[in-house]
């Protein structure tokens, strides 16, 4: 797989209305859990629209140091798992990719045993797993940490009632993951709704798992004796039709994204329309027009379906521009709003506390260089970068490699003035 990870810096400059079409690749946040689902069936599971990505790649990696063969052809990836495998996520990849925890559950459920670095903090600041750890002792789990490990341990997992404290959508994955092949029943309650959560039941349910009421906040889950090996093909990207749709709303035009989902972004497009856009819903994605110059809304984050957090810095970026006051309050992530500084270095007025901002449009940005501080922040500087006056370098860009695919091209063929440095 070849990936611009290496780039260290993308340079905008002011773009025009941007138009024609663009496509949209499969979900980051599916990909990577499938990937972690194949541990459940030893053989060779294919996933088809698997984004080219920094992150993909490192999942592809772990799997491999655990014993699996990987590989990726275009946006396919094939996934052969040993009937033995080394049940252990170092340091050095948890350390860059958080998501890699999601091992955990379908290493309990399949091998009864897992060893994964203890998750340090990350770019949203104190992030822990503490639902994830006490669903899985209620399925009947044991735990000890030392020298940065977890270490997990149990004989089959027995199905259980387990009641989420909040709807989290890796607490979620990771208990879906070790109950299918628990024994008897477990039903979640309060689970995470996101589709990639329905995505990750129906691949688990192409492997023989039978998963009931994915997409809604109570899961059933029958446990069964064992998993065969998928074909399955990862659903869209909202974030990514989001960043589209994102770059649209800062400098106008209109543009269909090809492959969005608008079922599974119906607040968020909400939003957008409340704004000023026009947005409809075609068999070839969404499309998008922005003619005039977008009204300031308020935003609140919150669990699928509301708006999610992930949209958070990509709203900040529109309202930078937009006509009138905005409020954006984050409910999500509390440390999820790095990229406010880096706004206000282009000229953004805005005000923050808390978790509120106050964000007061003004009619035109001024190109800065400024730093990425995660993937969906950096995204949102490059399209405020559209927005403004002159030159916006964005630095650490290899945030944004890690979630998404040729994001500089895309925008490119749209006609947006970005490249990489
Ligand atoms: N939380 C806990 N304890 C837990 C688990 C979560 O307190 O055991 C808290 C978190 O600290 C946070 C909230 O619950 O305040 C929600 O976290 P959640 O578990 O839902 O998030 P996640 O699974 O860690 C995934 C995505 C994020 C996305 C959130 C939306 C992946 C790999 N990551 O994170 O995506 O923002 O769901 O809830 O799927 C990204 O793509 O850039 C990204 C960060």
């Amino acid at each position: 797989m070849n990936i611009k990870s290496e780039v260290s810096s993308i340079c905008v400059r002011k773009s025009g209305p941007l138009e024609g079409n663009v496509r949209v690749s499969g979900a980051k946040n599916s990909a990577l859990k499938l990937m972690a689902a194949a541990l459940l069936a030893p053989g060779r599971s294919i996933l088809h629209n698997v984004p080219r990505i920094a992150d993909v790649v490192w999942m592809g990696e772990l799997l491999a140091q655990m014993g699996c063969a990987v590989s990726h052809q275009s946006d396919t990836t094939i996934i052969d798992v040993p009937d033995e495998i080394v049940p252990e996520a170092p340091y050095e990849i948890v350390e860059r990719m958080r998501a890699s925890i999601v091992v955990l559950g379908p290493l309990l459920g399949r091998f009864g045993k897992a060893r994964v670095s203890v998750p340090g903090g990350d770019d949203f600041g104190h992030r822990p797993i503490d639902m994830h750890l006490r669903g899985l002792k209620e399925l009947g789990a044991t735990f000890t940490t030392s020298h940065g490990y977890i270490e997990g341990r149990a004989h089959r997992l027995e199905g259980t009632r387990v009641l989420l404290e909040f709807p989290s959508v890796g607490a979620t994955e990771n208990l879906l993951m070790a109950a299918v092949l628990a024994k008897g029943e477990t039903v979640i309650d309060n689970a995470a709704r996101e589709p990639e959560i329905e995505d990750l039941a129906s691949f688990l349910n192409g492997m023989g798992a039978v998963v009931d009421g994915a997409g809604t906040s109570t899961v059933s889950v029958e446990g069964v004796d064992s998993l065969i090996p998928v074909e399955h093909t990862v659903l869209p990207d909202r974030i990514e039709a989001a960043t589209y749709l994102a770059a649209v709303g800062a400098v106008g035009g209109q543009v269909c994204i090809e492959g969005g989902r608008a079922d599974h972004m119906k607040m968020f497009l909400n939003k957008l329309v409340d704004m000023g856009m026009e947005i409809s819903s075609a068999a070839d994605g969404i499309h998008v027009a922005r003619l005039d110059r977008l009204h300031s809304v308020d935003v609140s984050t919150l669990p699928y379906p509301g708006v999610a957090t992930d949209y958070q810095p990509l709203l900040l970026a529109m309202l930078s521009v937009a006509d009138g006051i905005g409020i954006v309050t984050e409910n999500i992530f509390g440390g999820r709003l790095r990229a406010l500084d880096e706004l206000v270095r282009l000229g953004a007025d805005i005000r923050a506390e808390g978790h509120h901002v106050l964000i007061r449009g003004v009619e035109s940005l001024s190109g800065a260089r400024v730093r990425a501080p995660d993937i969906r922040a950096g995204a949102a500087l490059v399209v405020a970068g559209l927005a403004a006056e002159g030159e916006t370098i964005v630095g650490d860009a290899h945030h944004v490699a890690r979630g998404y695919e040729d994001l500089v091209g895309r925008l490119s063929s749209l006609g947006a003035n970005v490249t990489h440095m």
